[in-house]
This record gives structure tokens, C-alpha cells and sequence, in this order.
């Protein structure tokens, strides 16, 4: 694939956990964690397939103001496993997490481990995985435009980019979603304004290696103008 076909940034709204579960007459919670499963098998694949940044949507603020308790102490359960047990794995390839959402409205002990996952990350990591929880696109806005009226300044649009969580990330080229719906939910609003959108029926624990791999050679056959002709 040529070096401008292919996409250094992707994000995923990983839908579609419930409805697999449901297929199975199984809780939904069995689907959550056959996507974090899959979540976690996908990231190794996106790095070594070249991509530098993947962006995950695993909650969203109406997620967590929306969903039974019961829902999200599942989630939380998968998220604290996950930042405790394979963290250091992601470390041990070079990779980092940075986090974006609103983590102090999360339960304390996770906030903690998410921004001690960011912390510890190592410094040139040749990859990094966003990790969106309690993420909010319009609540991120609404954060930096509310920086910037402290600051007391008028900001660019380059400025704003850099009051928001993705600081330091460059604009995602594709965005994938899975699980057939066709909207965004919230995801990275702003920084979509000229991405790619790829959009599956298949739910997410479904959502294959060779999946992701048919959804970048989509994204390298189409053509980008920002505009011009
Ligand atoms: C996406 O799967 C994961 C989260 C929002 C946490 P859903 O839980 O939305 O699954 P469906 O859409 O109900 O199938
Ligand atoms: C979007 O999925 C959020 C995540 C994948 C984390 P939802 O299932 O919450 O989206 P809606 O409610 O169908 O828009
Ligand atoms: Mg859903």
C-alpha cells in the first residue's frame, strides 16, 4: 500500500458487544468481554500492521450516565483487568496509552490505574492506543472552549486542537464503526471533520484481523480532497 493510502491514525466505536451476546442467549456482559477480548488481539494487529495511533472507544459519557449499574460495574471489572494484567505487555512492544474522557467521574481506584497506565508508558513508543472512556465529544469541546474563556483568549483552530484530550494526536484518517448503526455517537466530532468513515454490519467480538485489513484497503482506494478539486 502506498505510504499516503494508508492510514496513520484509525478509530473504532466498538458496537455491537450486546447484540452478539444476545445472538448467544447469553448476558451482554459476555459480550463485553469477548470485545475487550477482541479490543485487546486488534491493537496488537493495527501496530504491527504499521498503524501508529488507534483510537478505542470502549464508553461514552451518555454510556455511563445511560447504562444500568449492573452494565457498567461489568465494564469497569473488564477495563480494571485489562490495565492491570496487560498493560505491561503493551509497554513490553513499545506501544503507550493515553486516555481521553472524563476519568475523575469514573470510580477512583479505576481513574487512578488509567492515569498511571499513561504515565508509565514509555516515552518514544512507536505506537498508541487511545483508550476513549467516559469520552464525550461535545463535552471536550465544551472543556476547551471553557480553558480558553479562562485563559481569558481568543484561540485558532490549531490552538483549540491543543485544548482538547487528543492534544499531541493527529486527526483520525478512518473511522470505523461496527455493529451497523450509522451515526457517530459522540466520537471525536472535531477532530472528524475530514476523516474517512467505514461503516460494517458485523458486530464487534466479530470484528476479525482480516476485517480491519479490509477496512484500510476501503481507505486506501478512496480518494481525499479537504476541499480542493
Ligand atoms: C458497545 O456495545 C460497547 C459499549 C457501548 C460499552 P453495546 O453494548 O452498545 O452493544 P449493542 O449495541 O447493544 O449490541
Ligand atoms: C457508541 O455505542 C459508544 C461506544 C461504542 C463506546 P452506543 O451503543 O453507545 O451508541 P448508540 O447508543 O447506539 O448511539
Ligand atoms: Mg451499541
Amino acid at each position: 500500500m502506498e505510504k499516503n493510502k494508508f492510514p496513520q491514525h484509525v478509530g473504532i466505536i466498538m458496537d455491537g458487544n450486546g447484540r452478539w451476546a444476545k445472538k448467544r442467549l447469553m448476558p451482554r456482559s459476555f459480550g463485553h468481554k469477548a470485545g475487550m477480548n477482541r479490543m485487546i488481539a486488534l491493537a496488537e494487529h493495527a501496530k504491527a500492521a504499521g498503524v501508529k495511533y488507534l483510537t478505542v472507544y470502549a464508553l461514552s459519557t451518555e454510556n455511563l450516565s445511560r447504562r444500568p449499574k449492573e452494565e457498567l460495574d461489568g465494564l469497569f471489572g473488564l477495563f480494571r483487568k485489562y490495565f492491570d494484567e496487560n498493560i505491561k505487555k503493551l509497554y513490553a512492544e513499545n506501544a503507550r496509552v493515553k486516555i481521553i474522557g472524563d476519568i475523575a467521574a469514573l470510580p477512583e481506584d479505576i481513574a487512578r490505574l488509567l492515569s498511571d497506565a499513561e504515565k508509565n508508558s514509555p516515552e518514544n513508543a512507536e505506537f498508541t492506543l487511545v483508550f476513549a472512556i467516559n469520552y464525550g465529544g461535545r463535552s471536550e469541546i465544551v472543556n476547551a472552549v471553557n480553558r480558553a474563556v479562562e485563559a481569558g483568549k481568543k484561540v485558532g483552530e490549531e490552538e483549540f486542537s491543543s485544548l482538547l484530550y487528543t492534544d499531541g494526536v493527529p486527526d483520525p484518517d478512518l473511522i470505523i464503526r461496527t455493529g451497523g448503526e450509522l451515526r457517530v455517537s459522540n466520537f471525536l466530532i472535531w477532530q472528524a471533520a475530514y476523516s474517512e468513515f467505514y461503516f460494517t454490519d458485523v458486530l464487534f467480538p466479530d470484528f476479525s484481523d482480516k476485517q480491519f485489513d479490509k477496512a484500510l484497503k476501503d481507505y486506501s482506494e478512496r480518494e481525499r480532497r479537504f476541499g480542493s478539486v
